[in-house]
């Protein structure tokens, strides 16, 4: 019986490199779909009004702000200037405190900017902007904005573990100017983006062959640069680059050959966004333990896997969290002892035999390589959208992806499979000229790139 359960999972998890193709290729439709309009694709495909990367040259200090992601954080950037780089940063980690996920926007922009005041405080004698100017700010707020300048934007709608009903619709800025007012602290942002925005910018900064970010964390999402004039939708003028960088939003892409489950379903439903972010909900770091956790509990229930009775932590959703499930899934011990322990510790699930932990092994396996595999295939689409998958003029492009998040940096075998399954899709010689490169903490420090780069005192 359990094999049972577990094979038809399996079966329905499947993501042959055909259907990948085909997630490229509506990724690739879709992403065309939100370039024409607005509110015409599930893609959202939002306009960032970043029109120059980073060059090397931005200069001075500048602070920035990440919230989003599994922590909080504050930096103060030190910017060298043309050949001498990043000269010094320095940041505060902090988690948010849960219930400012879900309480009010006041309350979450207070707790933003009581903890930016606390780390403005700690400024030494070298670590202050020029004297007479105001403390210019990178805001990254990882979350789907509809922007109206370059740092002005309102709310779409939360994802991932927020839901702040009186935020939605309003301005993200404004919101957080008034929490700093309210604090005593004297800031302006100049520039508002997303955590791929951040990314991008980041990598930009460190590799000028850098032509999208992806971010598998928490979340996930993609952010890519466009030719202006590729974008129907965007109304103002060309800009002399002749890039517009874009936020996909492509954590809302779904498709028919998207391999979904019923535990995908189900998780979907009891989620606090039912029916939207369908490839985040199989893909990102939030959802993979959750997905591993209800597939135990119906094999519990349905097939007495832990015994006779179900046991009682392994219906509390969200219990089990894609880090425990990542050490359980790489336990090279013979006994896999690190499984026992997870079990125990996590859900006090005491005595498992070895058979037992090798199908929570194989559980794990097939739920991060679904994960993967998909990822993959919706990077491959924007290289499809951008023609980078092929030859131009006889010759491969480079093209440089920028990664981040917890998911991509701490799940080995997850990066692993995505690694692999791209250079599949691509085929040898076009996979030869795409590289991934991980950018570490850039959504930070891109963000106080852009700061620098739309500063009033330019
Ligand atoms: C961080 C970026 O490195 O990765 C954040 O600086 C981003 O902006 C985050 O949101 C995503 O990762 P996670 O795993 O913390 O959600
Ligand atoms: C969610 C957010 C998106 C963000 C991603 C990664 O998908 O909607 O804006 O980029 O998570 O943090």
């Amino acid at each position: 019986r359990v094999s049972g359960i577990v094979r038809e999972f399996q079966k329905k998890c499947d993501s042959p490199i055909g259907k990948l193709h085909n997630v490229a290729d509506s990724m690739a439709v879709e992403m065309r779909v939100g370039l024409a309009s607005e509110g015409g694709s599930m893609l959202k495909m939002l306009i960032s009004y970043v029109d120059n990367l980073p060059t090397g040259e931005e200069e001075g200090l500048f602070y920035a702000l990440d919230l989003g992601g599994t922590n909080f954080r504050v930096l103060r950037v030190h910017l060298g200037g043309k050949g001498k780089g990043l000269i010094k940063t320095e940041f505060d980690e902090v988690s948010i405190p849960p219930h400012c996920m879900t309480s009010s926007s006041h309350e979450l922009f207070d707790f933003i900017a009581a903890e930016l005041a606390r780390f403005v405080a700690t400024e030494g004698e070298n670590s202050h902007p020029f004297p007479g100017r105001q403390r210019e700010l990178g805001f990254t707020f990882s979350f789907p904005v509809r922007q109206t300048s370059i740092s002005s934007g309102t709310l779409i709608k939360w994802t991932k573990g927020f839901s702040i009903e009186d935020a939605v619709g309003e301005d993200v800025v404004g919101e957080l100017n008034k929490a700093m007012e309210r604090v005593g602290l004297h800031m302006r942002v100049t520039a508002l983006v997303n955590d791929t925005i951040g990314t991008l910018a980041g990598g930009r900064y460190y590799n000028p062959d850098v032509v999208a970010a992806v971010i598998l964390g928490t979340g996930m999402n993609a952010a890519y640069v466009e030719r202006a004039n590729a974008i129907p939708k965007w109304q103002g003028p060309l800009p002399r680059s002749g890039d517009m960088v874009i936020n996909m939003e492509w954590g809302n892409f779904r498709s028919s050959d998207l391999p979904l489950t019923e535990y995908d379903n189900d998780l979907d439903v009891a989620s606090l966004n039912p029916g939207e972010q369908i490839f985040e909900k199989m893909i990102s770091g939030m959802y993979l333990g959750e997905i591993l956790r209800r597939v135990l509990l119906k094999i519990a229930e349905e097939a007495e896997f832990f015994g006779d009775s179900v046991p009682e932590k392994l219906k509390i959703p969200f219990i089990l969290r894609t880090p425990h499930m990542s050490a359980m899934h790489h336990d090279t011990s013979s006994n896999l002892k690190d499984v026992a322990s997870k079990l125990r510790d996590i859900l006090e699930i005491n005595n498992t035999s070895l058979t037992m932990r090798k199908v929570v092994v194989e559980l794990c396996d097939t739920i991060a390589t679904r994960g993967a595999r998909l990822s993959a295939a919706g990077i491959y689409g924007i290289l499809k959208k951008l023609g980078r998958d092929t030859r131009k003029d006889g010759e491969y492009q480079k093209s440089v992806i920028a990664l981040d998040g917890g998911l991509f940096e701490h799940y080995e075998k997850f990066r692993q499979s995505m690694e692999s399954t791209l250079k599949e899709l691509l085929g040898e010689e076009a996979s030869d000229s795409v590289v991934i490169t991980h950018s570490n903490d850039g959504s930070g420090i891109g963000a106080a790139l852009l700061a620098a780069s739309h500063s009033q005192y330019l």
